[in-house]
């Protein structure tokens, strides 16, 4: 059977039940890390379409992990039946923790956390897996802040460990404590930082990345930079790593490093036009690289 491995809390209940909010790359990643560690989870998608999408993403992510685990077929089924996918704010009624993934706009996530607000338990956890807005601004549109705090996840979650837990100014400590829990839980290894352009992780790699677009820029050649950073040591080359994130998820990073990060606006510059173009990468096929063939080409 399925048990999570720690239920263990600080303050306050443990979490049990989780709801998500889109069910895009990072909400079905989210849901699957949860149903693997025995959490009932609620996805909430935006209208029928979007949750068919998810739900055939989610059953992708299962039977991955079932053919890895070598999971039989009843496995896989309790596995499968851990989540549910609907439209509905209603269903997020019994979760004690909802994370929402949806697009990464300030006004879109205030009004879902708003919405989901109303739907919750008063004792409930928000949290936002925002790679790039401000915490504390998002808590605005919440009558109760002191709940509500950044999660983090990276991509893909299945294959990322960390997991940051960001503190905005109205966060409280049973909050954070319940959310450190919660990773841990999930076998994944939390860091707490602060509300601040980049959280940790992005401020230090994003000039990291930015140097290798503007070495693109400057002509030098994609396969050879990122053959050299993989011989230096690093598991993915900088190019290949931004075409997993997503350059539309790289440019909103970007464009909130502007405090911290010294040229970034010729980064912007990069990405801006490629975004424009729907050239964002795994995504839509074409960043970076092409991967419409067999092996992924460096783009010219
Ligand atoms: P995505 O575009 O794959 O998924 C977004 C999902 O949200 C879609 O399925 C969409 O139907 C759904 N959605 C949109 N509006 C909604 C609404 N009002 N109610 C319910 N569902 C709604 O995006 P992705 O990549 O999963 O990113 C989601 C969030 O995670 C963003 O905030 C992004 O910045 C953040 N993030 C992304 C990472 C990445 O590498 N892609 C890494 C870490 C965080």
């Amino acid at each position: 059977t399925w048990t999570p491995h720690s239920l263990e809390m600080i303050h306050g209940d443990p979490i049990r039940t989780l709801g998500v909010i889109g069910g895009g790359a990072m909400g079905a990643g989210i849901a699957q890390a949860a149903a693997i560690r025995g959490y009932g989870v609620h996805v909430k998608e935006v209208d029928a379409d979007a949750a068919s999408q998810c739900s055939a993403r989610i059953d992708r992510l299962i039977d991955d992990y079932g053919r890895h685990k070598k999971l039989d077929a009843d496995q896989l089924r309790q596995l499968r039946d851990r989540i549910d996918v609907g439209t509905d704010f209603s269903a997020l009624e019994d979760a004690d923790c909802i994370v929402e993934a949806v697009v990464e706009r300030m006004g879109v996530k205030q009004s879902v956390l708003a919405e989901a607000e109303k739907a919750a338990s008063k004792s409930a956890i928000l949290a936002t897996n925002t790679s790039s807005l401000s915490v504390t601004e998002m808590a605005g549109s919440l009558s109760r802040p002191a709940h509500f705090a950044g999660l983090h996840f990276f991509n893909p979650v299945h294959r990322m460990e960390l997991v940051e837990v960001v503190r905005g100014d109205e966060t409280s400590d049973a909050t954070i404590a319940q959310l450190v829990s919660f990773v841990r839980a999930l076998g994944k290894t939390p860091i707490v930082t602060t509300d601040s352009p980049g959280f940790l992780v992005n401020r230090i790699l994003f000039p990291y990345l930015g140097e290798a677009i503007m070495m693109v820029r400057e002509g030098q050649s994609i396969a050879a930079i990122d053959r050299e950073m993989r011989e230096f040591g690093m598991p993915m080359g900088p190019l290949q790593l931004l075409d997993h994130v997503g350059l539309d998820v790289a440019l909103h990073v970007a464009r909130s490093l502007g405090a911290v990060m010294r040229d970034v606006d010729d980064v912007i510059e990069v990405l801006s036009p490629l975004a424009r173009r729907n050239q964002i990468g795994l995504k839509s096929k074409r960043g970076f690289y092409d991967y419409h063939g067999k092996k992924p080409q460096p783009r010219e």
